[in-house]
């Protein structure tokens, strides 16, 4: 099956919800990963840290909050519990999970612990340390191939650090490395011999042109930090949070945080390039096809655009402006009391396949809308994020079957009098 992944993720196959795993790292168990990050529907303070699975990388499900909150603690109410990661460690056949652990002013500084028997089971906290006693805020952790695993922590009096983990990970022994620079959000890529370490500079959610580094050993020494994505880009408005192993090369994972409503936040996830030994390029798609078997990729197909004011409107769907809309308009009153529907015919495709559409949507409120769209007929959930405002789109993806030709129908509506969002266009791939 091959599927477009596109640049924003969405929802989880069978949550009704958005995929809720920021700061997110991936680890692969059994032919499968697993994604394990933040769930921030409600705002920045600790919730749960989420983990779904996927084969494909592109059609996620939910499988567990591996981390939830607790009355009072580290993982209280309240509380900065971010960028989990995990690694198994073959020895004591566990997987451990290391966490930013902090208080809600980022007083705290520490690491903090968890483990479990299984990859997607309930976690057992063992509580919260600062590695080596320095100060711990942004984290990430790497395996190497001869079973050594690092914390990769940034402490901010001294810069970045790589610090070796004991043999059974549950704690930091040594010190390999430090930078004596603040990098934010690290994130180690082993590759033909050369260790690449990722990261952004210090500015608050705010997007940064994130940088890199290389070496031959984690001891150094390491070549002087420079952009991987367009200058001026801002890292394609992201954060690096996890580079995923790709065969010949590498996916970056970062972060598009909304620090407005967190919630909001969603992943740019695109192919890293490397050329010769040690040169990294990051460039910008709408959308590209991962295929996990081969461990390769390919460029996305080109889209056909259907407009919303082109579709059949029934029930109480009516045209409304929208100056950041395609065509200053946008279809409004989907759903509710009057069962507002929007229904396209005549969508072409050049091949009968498994796909991804992107929705160009309008969503005023500070949750999620939901929607039943309906692609020739197979009728999913999806949930829409809020967008910045009503002048603004914002894009979910929708997995699909389209069939070769012409024939194919997309239906928006929903079912239980709710009102859906406002929608502005569609973009269906034609291959
Ligand atoms: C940047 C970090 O990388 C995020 O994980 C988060 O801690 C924000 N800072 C908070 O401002």
């Amino acid at each position: 099956m091959v599927g477009t992944l596109l640049l924003l993720l969405s929802a989880a196959t069978n949550t009704g919800h958005h995929v809720q795993a920021h700061g997110a790292g991936i680890i692969e168990d059994s032919g499968k990963f697993y994604m394990i990050g933040e769930d921030k529907t409600d705002g920045s303070a600790f919730q749960n840290i989420n983990c779904y699975s996927s084969t494909n990388l592109v059609e996620w499900t939910f499988e567990n909050a591996l981390l939830t909150q607790q009355p009072s603690g580290d993982l209280g109410p309240n509380r900065v519990v971010e960028r989990p990661k995990v690694i198994y460690n073959d020895a004591t056949s566990t997987y451990v999970m290391y966490l930013h652990i902090d208080s809600s002013n980022y007083g705290e500084a520490k690491v903090g612990v968890a483990t479990s028997d299984t990859v997607c089971g309930d976690y057992n906290y063992h509580g919260s340390y600062r590695p080596l006693g320095f100060e711990s805020r942004d984290i990430g952790l790497f395996k190497d191939d001869d079973g050594s695993a690092y914390l990769l922590t940034e402490d901010r009096p001294n810069g970045l650090r790589i610090d070796a983990l004991s043999d059974d990970y549950l704690n930091t022994t040594r010190n390999v490395y430090l930078w004596n620079r603040n990098i934010e959000s690290p994130a180690i890529w082993k590759k033909n011999g050369y260790y690449f370490m990722f990261g952004s500079l210090l500015t608050g959610w705010d997007p940064n042109d994130n940088v890199y580094s290389y070496a031959t050993s984690l001891s150094g020494p390491w070549s002087p930090w420079k952009e991987f994505a367009d200058d001026g880009a801002n890292t394609y408005s992201s954060q690096t949070s996890f580079i995923l192993p790709w065969g010949d090369s590498a996916i970056y994972m970062g972060d598009r945080w909304k620090s407005s409503n967190l919630m909001r936040s969603t992943y740019v996830w695109l192919p890293l390039e490397l050329t010769g030994t040690t040169d990294i390029w990051l460039k910008n798609r709408v959308n590209w096809v991962p295929d996990a078997k081969s461990r390769t990729w390919a460029p996305g197909p080109s889209e056909s655009r259907y407009e919303g004011e082109a579709a059949t409107l029934s029930g109480g769907a009516v045209k409304a402006s929208c100056s950041g809309c395609s065509g200053s308009s946008v279809i409004g009153y989907l759903g509710g009391p009057d069962a507002g529907r929007l229904e396209w015919t005549g969508v072409r495709s050049d091949a009968t396949t498994r796909t991804t559409l992107r929705i160009r949507h309008l969503n005023g409120d500070s949750k999620e809308r939901r929607a039943t769209v309906s692609v020739n007929g197979i009728e999913q959930q999806v949930a829409f994020l809020p967008s910045e405002n009503m002048n603004t789109p914002a894009s979910a993806s929708v997995h699909c079957d389209l069939k070769a030709g012409s024939a194919n129908t997309i239906v928006i509506s929903t079912s239980d009098g709710s009102w859906a969002p406002d929608i502005d266009q569609v973009f269906v791939p034609l291959s």
